[in-house]
């Protein structure tokens, strides 16, 4: 993926039919997602368990944009080859998940793929200052990890205004994930983010039989944040 700010939409697969993980794929990719948004909760780190990396490796094959394997486990070094073999494009590890951040953000690029990290909203901005020149992206959780269809937490608008501040011209995209709607994606785009995370507001209503729910979801937050600037 070509580094450019301008606004993408991730849907978040927690949201999609755990059945028709390769459909659903297709389907938000055809109806306009720009990144594929993969959860993977390991039970302990966060209180829910999804899939790991031989389900992503599964995945893999129907998506054609972009990869974005966020990792809500701990511990997490041990487990991002599999995620690297399983063909992610970006891997999110969680600043709390680990006392070892840097390293991890090192491993991750020591395979030649995107590293992120991500911040729960209970941490603060500055727990990152020490990584900006060895990551290429900011998740920003704008809910507790764990659950999709969750109400955003607006504390974290001014965190993300730190965080653009903080990032200056790195090309480091902010990603913004948990209860991204029309009403609050124009929000998070204003204060600097670029990437949006969208789960229950993709997929709620539409399916694989019918998609182009999916693809007025999307456009509706796109066109929040063009309408809205
Ligand atoms: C929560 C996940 C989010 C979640 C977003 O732990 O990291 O990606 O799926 O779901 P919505 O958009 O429904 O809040
Ligand atoms: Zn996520």
């Amino acid at each position: 993926m070509k580094f450019d700010n301008t606004v993408k939409i991730a849907p978040s697969i927690l949201s999609a039919d755990f059945s028709n993980f390769g459909a659903e794929c297709v389907a938000i990719e055809d109806q306009g997602a720009d990144l594929v948004h993969i959860d993977v909760m390991d039970g302990h780190f966060v209180p829910n368990i999804t899939f790991g990396a031989n389900t992503c490796k599964s995945i893999r094959p129907f998506i054609k944009t972009v990869m974005d394997v966020h990792l809500m486990i701990s511990p997490v070094d041990a487990f991002i080859e599999s995620f690297v073999e399983a063909g992610a494009d970006i891997i999110s590890a969680h600043v709390e998940a680990t006392p070892h951040i840097h390293r991890t953000m090192q491993a991750i690029r020591g395979f030649d793929v995107k590293a992120g990290v991500a911040l729960n909203p209970g941490t603060p901005a500055e727990s990152i200052e020490h990584l900006l020149d060895i990551i290429d992206l900011v998740c920003v959780m704008t809910v507790n990890p764990g659950f999709g269809g969750q109400k955003f937490i607006y504390s974290q608008v001014e965190k993300v205004k730190t965080i653009k501040r903080m990032i200056g011209d790195r090309p480091i995209h902010i990603e913004i994930d948990g209860g991204i709607t029309p009403k609050t994606a124009p929000i998070m785009v204003a204060a600097g983010a670029d990437i949006l995370v969208a789960g229950s507001s993709v997929f709620n209503g539409g399916s694989v039989e019918n998609p182009e729910i999916y693809g007025r979801n999307i456009n509706l937050i796109k066109e929040s944040v063009t309408t809205n600037l």
